[in-house]
């Protein structure tokens, strides 16, 4: 028999505008299956993203771009049957999102094979009218501004965004559009910490911040680079948290207690 979960617990993007209003943060973190759905959970994470950095930790590529939205529905309708409170938050891939149309259909997909509460899409000032179309329809989303990793060929490598003045007011002004357009959670990646701040604390919705500073509402990092398997050169911003620590359920609730007290980031993972 399919028990429903029960609606007062689940996380919402109302209850993250609350803690947002009582200046509480809140941890979020990647996965990608079942059983670490389970665990992040758990811990205490309150927001769960199916990634598209998939692409990099799970299949081994250089990018994200191969990711596709079928990639995207397996892994987070596993990631579902993991959940009963935690907000499960999906990334729409590289090229599902051409048009407000076609982003209306792929998200709808989405929604209906995985369950999640809100779709995340990168492209920052050309989705404006794609949140638009999702908000009329009733569907979440989290705008995601600074690095977006679908970018990289056009960025020229995984790099700080915002770092001019003009830059820095420029996603100043795409925020505050992106929220007029209905997006309900922003996420920033790689950008300086005082415009990170700023942005915080314009805007009225919810900010998720990876490498941008302490000063955001919540925090997200990819779960491979917390617990240290991840190949190759660590991002700055992230932490090992495996370290001195005995079992991967006890680096995730160091990762959690760190953020909610405050303690992480530090300047050493900031920009
Ligand atoms: O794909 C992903 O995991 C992300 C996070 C790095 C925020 O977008």
């Amino acid at each position: 028999m399919y028990i429903p979960k029960p609606l007062e617990d689940v996380i919402t993007v109302t209850k993250l505008r609350k803690l947002k209003a009582k200046g509480e943060k809140f941890a979020c973190l990647t996965a990608y299956d079942y059983s670490f759905a389970r665990l992040v959970e758990q811990c205490g994470v309150e927001v769960v993203l199916v990634g598209d950095s998939l692409g990099m930790v799970i299949q081994g590529h250089d990018t994200t771009i191969p990711v596709t939205l079928d990639h995207m529905k397996y892994h987070a309708s596993t990631v579902n049957t993991g959940l009963d409170k935690a907000m499960l938050m999906v990334d729409m891939p590289f090229g599902t999102l051409n048009s407000p149309q076609q982003a209306l259909d792929n998200a709808s997909e989405i929604l209906q094979a995985t369950q999640a509460q809100v779709v995340k899409l990168e492209g920052g000032v050309t989705q404006i009218k794609t949140v638009e179309k999702l908000s009329a329809f009733g569907i979440a989303s989290c705008a995601h501004l600074g690095l977006q990793p679908q970018l990289v060929h056009k960025l020229g490598g995984y790099r700080i965004q915002g770092k001019s003045k003009n830059a820095a007011e420029q996603m100043i002004a795409t925020a505050l559009d992106l929220e007029s357009a209905g997006a309900d959670i922003m996420l920033l990646e790689c950008v300086p910490a005082t415009l990170a701040a700023e942005i915080t604390n314009t805007l009225e919705i919810p900010v998720i911040g990876i490498g941008a500073g302490a000063e955001v509402d919540g925090q997200i990092l990819v779960l491979h680079d917390i617990l240290n398997v991840t190949a190759g050169k660590k991002p700055k911003f992230s932490k090992n948290f495996m370290q001195g620590q005995s079992s991967i359920q006890t680096a995730v609730s160091r990762y959690v207690s760190e953020v909610k007290r405050g303690q992480f980031p530090e300047k050493a993972h900031s920009f």
